[in-house]
């Protein structure tokens, strides 16, 4: 909804700094990740020689015609998952399934409105904004008061992933990240962590994490609320400084082990919460992305351990990195020239029961460490739990997790067992055609598509690794070496990944990665100073989840249509909406592919895209909503009556040299910026997109 006072003239413009992205995002986001080297300096060919099963795909999308529908969990948001089922019955299919998307809207033009613009027809509001009482005594926010006491009670900042676990068609919980804090917006006269008051940086570290909150429905209209009219007794604030239990064959490992946890299973806190997943017995999935920016001592190490800390980021040379929030002020685990391990402690995926607000989180060891971004639960046709997982760096690694047991509906105690113990997997792409067709400009090849198969190779099964020369342990702690070891396939900064929950087909979004250049395309990641990105479509072998074999082929390179790099899997593309830095992803009823955007680096906001994937209609990109100046669009969820839209309004106004005194957006009420879950509806109450 646009709030009528906050269309002004903005006073900040700036040149992006990495594609479209503010330079303030850079350092608040990442601790300017993208000024460094590029920590992967392997050497991993990018297609090797490894035996892969060729699955022929060409043709099967085209046709529509996927073997099995598939109900996954988390796909949606929605905590039920079925297993692979048989073939679709015809009589049953939707429009939608029989090649018509349904999706009928126009299409919102590229803008650079301080405002929520969603398409004609459709209402929005806010659900919930930073500061907001969570807990039953939370305080109002007060933003020239604010206090850590306080913090821990409201609504964390930066929201990202949301996810919703109903309880009733008008009832629900809604759970949202915290990914991280921009302490230059949230705070007047901010310069840096060195000269922080120590309450500022506390409060930075009650801003992390996630909340639980109850919301409810307004009426028979799509909009959804805070629930503030009786007991919240589901509310949480989880934060960064929330004690941990660490579980799978990594916990109680000596990497884990600190002077204050000898047990090397019980941790504080959270970092850098980015997307999620959500399991299908109706827990959070929640990960760590740039935890690596949180710690300073990096120089101080001992000597063996610094090639691990480079290899994810954190720098080995400095004793306080640039741009420090310097959490180390306040607790001094945060220094790791005294605390070398306790860094290992996090970029894990993390499991929460939203439903039972006592319950100690846990941090699942068997899912590997890395900068986790997304955590995406479906079943194998043999019932066992997959999990789907991108490592969201420039040149690192697309993963999943097949647990050892099934899943077996309604036993929670079995259930949860699930994520500690099975095999972690990398994967290997391979492309069929001539690396010589590949000429990085993102011209399809002569056969018509960069396609090809792939193999995910398995890194560790429980306490027995599959990597010469590491043990599970390291497998597990240190596993972008691990992967690196095996040949994984450098991608082009994997983000989310979701499995469609009609045709099965597994989708991985590649936000961007300005640093490939011509010595390092290849099919699967096509294009030099890829700035705009791009999506893969995975077909597992056999339409099983499972399976350690798949087919492959893009069928969105993004940025201008008018770019002749672009591709929107041979649609018209005179049709359809610009596009750039796909993110993160969810899908309708339908099947329609619905992709937010992160640091659009066309010139104008981000915003949530829909694209059909199948029929006459696949390709066809058109942009349902716009966020404000300065922000990226998270989520994003649909509701599962299809009615309402959720997305997580990030980083409102974070553009460089943006204060409190100078804001750079005052969306959404018009004074300072706030991040803000919305949630946009019809207003004739159709399904949304229709
Ligand atoms: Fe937090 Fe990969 O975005
Ligand atoms: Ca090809
Ligand atoms: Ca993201
Ligand atoms: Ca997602």
């Amino acid at each position: 909804m646009e709030n009528p006072s906050s269309r002004r003239v903005l006073p900040l413009i700036e040149a992006p700094h990495v594609g479209g992205r503010s330079a303030m995002t850079c350092r608040f986001r990442c601790g300017n990740a993208c000024d460094h080297e590029v920590p992967n300096t392997t050497g991993n060919e990018y297609f090797g020689d490894l035996a892969v099963r060729a699955v022929s795909r060409r043709g099967a999308l085209r046709a529509g015609a996927l073997g099995a529908l598939v109900v996954g969990a988390g796909t949606a948001g929605v905590a039920a998952a079925v297993p692979a089922a048989a073939e679709p019955d015809a009589s049953t299919l939707s429009a939608g399934q029989h090649g018509k998307s349904g999706l009928a809207f126009a299409p919102v033009a590229p803008n650079r409105q301080d405002a929520l613009v969603v398409a004609d027809g459709y209402e929005s509001a806010v659900v919930v904004r930073w500061g907001d009482p969570v807990t039953q005594d939370a305080p109002a926010f007060d933003f020239d008061n604010q206090t850590a006491e306080a913090q821990a009670k409201q609504f964390g900042y930066n929201c990202d992933y949301v996810t919703f676990f109903p309880m009733g068609p008008n009832r629900g919980l809604l759970w949202v990240n915290h990914e991280y804090t921009n302490e230059a917006l949230m705070f007047r006269g901010y310069t840096d962590g060195n000269a922080a008051p120590v309450e500022q940086i506390k409060i930075a570290l009650a801003a992390h994490g996630g909340s639980v909150v109850e919301i409810r429905k307004n009426g028979s209209s799509g909009r959804w609320e805070l629930f503030t009219h009786g007991p919240r007794r589901y509310n949480r604030r989880i934060t960064a400084q929330t004690e941990f239990a660490v579980s799978g064959p990594a916990a109680g490992s000596a990497l884990l082990k600190t002077a204050a946890d000898p047990s090397g299973r019980t941790v504080y806190g959270m970092l850098n919460n980015c997307s999620g997943g959500t399991t299908p017995w109706g827990t959070v999935l929640t990960c760590e992305e740039n935890w690596n920016q949180y710690f300073v001592g990096g120089n101080g190490v001992p000597e063996a351990q610094k090639p691990y800390l480079a290899r994810y980021g954190v720098s080995t040379t400095t004793a306080i990195p640039s741009g420090s929030r310097r959490f180390d002020r306040v607790e001094e685990r945060f220094d790791l020239a005294r605390h070398p391990q306790e860094i290992n402690r996090f970029g894990w995926v993390v499991e929460i029961d939203p439903f039972d607000p006592s319950s100690t989180p846990v941090k699942r060891t068997a899912l590997g460490r890395f900068a986790h971004e997304a955590a995406t639960t479906t079943l194998a046709k043999d019932g066992r739990l997959v999990v789907y997982m991108g490592d969201d760096g420039r040149f690192e690694y697309l993963y999943k997790f097949v647990s050892a047991e099934r899943y077996i509906e309604g036993f929670d105690r079995h259930n949860r067992t699930l994520l500690d113990e099975g095999t972690l997997y990398v994967a290997k792409f391979t492309g069929d055609s001539p690396a010589a067709e590949i000429d990085g400009s993102g011209k399809l090849p002569s056969d018509g598509a960069f396609d090809g198969s792939g193999t995910w190779i398995p890194l560790v099964t429980g306490s027995r690794s599959h990597v010469p020369g590491m043990t599970a342990e390291e497998v597990l702690v240190y596993t972008r070496v691990a992967a690196d070891k095996v040949g994984a396939t450098k991608m082009d900064r994997p983000e989310d990944v979701e499995r469609s929950p009609v045709t099965g087909a597994v989708y991985v979004v590649l936000t961007n990665n300005s640093n490939r250049a011509a010595a390092d395309v290849d099919e699967a990641n096509p294009r030099i100073g890829n700035k705009h990105g791009h999506i893969v479509e995975l077909l597992e072998s056999k339409d099983d989840a499972g399976a350690t074999a798949f087919a492959w082929s893009i069928p969105l390179v993004c940025g201008d249509p008018n770019d002749p790099s672009t591709y929107f899997a041979g649609f018209d593309k005179t049709k359809v909406s610009p596009i750039s830095c796909p993110d993160n992803i969810t899908f309708d009823a339908e099947g329609n592919l619905w992709i937010a955007t992160d640091g659009n680096a066309l010139a104008a906001n981000d915003g949530l895209f829909a694209v059909p994937l199948r029929g006459p209609e696949r390709g066809r990109v058109r942009q349902f909503l716009t966020v404000p100046c300065g922000a990226e669009t998270c989520g994003p969820l649909i509701a599962p009556d299809q009615r309402s839209v959720f997305v997580a309004v990030q980083h409102p106004g974070e553009i460089e040299g943006a204060t409190p005194d100078n804001p750079a957006s005052r969306w959404p009420d018009g004074a300072q910026p706030r991040p803000s879950v919305v949630v946009s509806w019809h207003r004739q109450g159709k399904k949304i997109g229709s």
